[in-house]
């Protein structure tokens, strides 16, 4: 075991510079668990400033991605553009990528490939949709999910965090259980033996996230296979510490 506790915040399109300042001042503020990687999800125009007031200690990571190092693509962004600006992580396959602009495990996969392969770490999302687990088919949407990265990973497993990220849950107010996490967290391991390695599954993160907050998350990181959270709304607030801090 010996998983790394890791919380992403994924502040999606919000935020300007005087918000970034204070959430940045609520972080140095901390403090934070220093058993914990944080690391903090920032629009792609605010990258650079966010990066140049935040920590070392903190990574940085771009909400999204192209996936080929430059070219005609207009509005798109590079790996090679988010490393150039110092901050080393990505978010992929974010279900409001995949619902609201389109994005097919295909091509979810491809962008995971370059980023890794460009150097960059990968926050990679995956879950149901409530239709999908009121159908009894959360594990066939997030084997599927996560069988669609398997060539695209490698052996670069080390560089990869999953996040299970129940779609119903996400901005709803409405948390999975800790069982419900848990158990498809539990399953993804088990599947992750079988289809990739025992090595894997015993050492990749898998966060969880939905509607994550200060009041939830200690039960939540109390669950075995729950090794972080990757946080919207909260992320944006103060309590984004506490939720740091979900397992002291
Ligand atoms: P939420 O978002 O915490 O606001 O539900 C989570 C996410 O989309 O990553």
């Amino acid at each position: 075991m010996g998983r790394k506790f890791v919380v992403g915040g994924n502040w999606k399109m919000n935020g300007d510079k005087k918000q970034i300042d204070e959430i940045v001042a609520n972080l140095k503020n901390g403090p934070l668990d220093s058993n914990v990687e944080v690391v903090v999800g920032v629009p792609a125009i605010y990258l650079a400033y966010a990066k140049s007031i935040l920590p070392d200690t903190i990574g940085v990571a771009a909400q999204n991605c192209w996936k080929v190092a430059k070219g005609a693509f207009t509005g798109e962004i590079s790996p090679a553009m988010i490393k150039d600006v110092g901050a080393g992580w990505v978010i992929l396959g974010h279900s409001e990528r995949r619902t609201i602009f389109g994005e097919k495990d295909e091509l979810v996969a491809e962008k995971v490939a370059h980023a890794l392969e460009s150097g960059l770490k990968v926050i990679a999302c995956i879950g149901e949709t409530l239709e999908e687990r009121e159908a009894n088919k959360t594990e066939e949407v997030v084997f599927r999910q996560t069988k669609a990265l398997l060539p695209a990973i490698g052996n670069n497993w080390a560089n990869v965090v999953l996040a299970y990220e129940p779609v119903w849950a996400i901005g709803t107010g409405k948390t999975a259980t800790p069982q419900q996490a848990q158990d498809v967290h539990a399953s993804l391991r088990k599947w992750l033996a079988a289809n990739a390695s025992a090595d894997v599954a015993d050492s990749v993160r898998i966060q969880y996230g939905g509607s994550v907050t200060a009041a939830n998350a200690k039960e939540l990181a109390a669950c075995p296979d729950i090794d972080g959270f990757l946080v919207g709304g909260a992320s944006l607030k103060p309590e984004f510490v506490n939720i740091v801090n979900a397992t002291q």
